[in-house]
């Protein structure tokens, strides 16, 4: 399973990457929002900067909601790094460009995925990513790791080479939860990574050899 931080925080970005288990960034506008970068060329070269950080495929969200538009930003934002994937919407519009791009060797990101049937739409139109957002349907008072785990299992029965990239992670065990339901990427806040670190046996544990070693050896 992939480990992708889902940040435009370049702090956050580089203390995960120096985990060395790091393969990749998701970003969105209002992450981008979130540490102050506006503006076209600056969200550009923040994209051109992440990319000079961690090695691996970054998700570069497009704000156009038209064929048109998505095509011409996609262009734009995979032009800027060959690890760029061009993020673009569940939406009638967006099943469009992300087929587009497949035929055009553009890879993608297909993002606000809810539901299977979405699932199956973005896997036909060749989408590299699928971003189903596990957080916001448990919000809902649903269940996001049974849509992962439908999504998977759908998609093996076909083959469909689309990568389920679990999304809208908020905590440790939702990371444990896709690996067990065979998600193939999961997406997270640092603070969900970090938090697979602990447990309290481990820092016993330690404390106890460091204390015995010290008895010994002074
Ligand atoms: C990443 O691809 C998504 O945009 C992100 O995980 C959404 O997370 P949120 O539901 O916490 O905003």
């Amino acid at each position: 399973m992939k480990f992708f931080i889902d940040t435009a925080d370049l702090n956050e970005i580089k203390e995960a990457a120096a985990l060395g288990i790091l393969d990749g960034v998701t970003t969105n506008p209002s992450l981008m929002a979130k540490v102050g970068i506006t503006g076209a060329d600056n969200i550009k070269k923040h994209y051109v900067d992440i990319c000079n950080i961690v090695d691996g495929d970054i998700s570069a969200e497009v704000i156009s909601v038209d064929f048109d538009g998505m095509v011409r930003e996609a262009k734009e934002l995979s032009a800027l790094h060959p690890n760029i994937v061009v993020k673009i919407p569940m939406i009638k519009e967006g099943i469009k460009a992300i087929k587009w791009c497949t035929d055009n060797g553009i890879r993608t990101n297909c993002t606000l995925v809810f539901s299977a049937g979405q699932a199956i739409l973005a896997a036909k139109a060749g989408a590299t990513y699928l971003s189903p957002f596990i957080g916001r349907v448990d919000d809902m008072n649903w269940d996001g790791i049974l849509l992962i785990e439908q999504i998977v299992h759908i998609y093996r029965i076909y083959g469909f080479e689309t990568e389920v990239l679990a999304a809208s992670i908020r905590n440790p065990l939702h990371i444990v939860r896709c690996a067990e339901v065979g998600a193939d990427v999961v997406t997270c806040p640092l603070s969900s990574i970090l938090g697979l670190f602990k447990h309290p046996l481990t820092d016993l544990g330690l404390a106890q050899f460091l204390a015995d070693y010290k008895k010994g050896n002074g």
